[in-house]
């Protein structure tokens, strides 16, 4: 299921950060800085962002586990879709991502 069709599911097209002008998007009304081609993942990763949700049992800290879109413990929203995995999703200019 894709209910945004400005967001394409993702289909193994995942390449890697470019060497392009960075940007920034909005997670949870904080700027963060993030590179072309980064996942959402990669760009709270790479700003300090380990974990951003907890698990419904316990409360135990989850962000980034497996990184391929296996685990499902990295779900964020963006820019008001929900559960969409992290490591799976592009950051783009102005995106805003909230967690928890
Ligand atoms: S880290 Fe496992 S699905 Fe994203």
């Amino acid at each position: 299921m894709n209910p945004s069709p400005e967001r394409p599911p993702h289909a193994g097209h995942l390449v890697g950060a470019r060497p392009e002008p960075g940007f920034d998007i909005s997670v949870d009304g904080r700027p963060v800085s993030a590179v072309p081609g980064q996942t959402i993942g990669a760009v709270l990763y790479s700003n300090g962002i380990k974990s951003w949700r907890t698990t419904r049992m316990g409360g135990r800290p989850r962000g980034l586990f497996c990184g391929i879109g296996v685990c499902f413990d990295c779900l964020v929203t963006v820019n008001g879709e929900a559960s969409l995995r992290a490591c799976q999703t592009e950051a783009r200019p102005g995106d805003k991502v909230t967690t928890a």
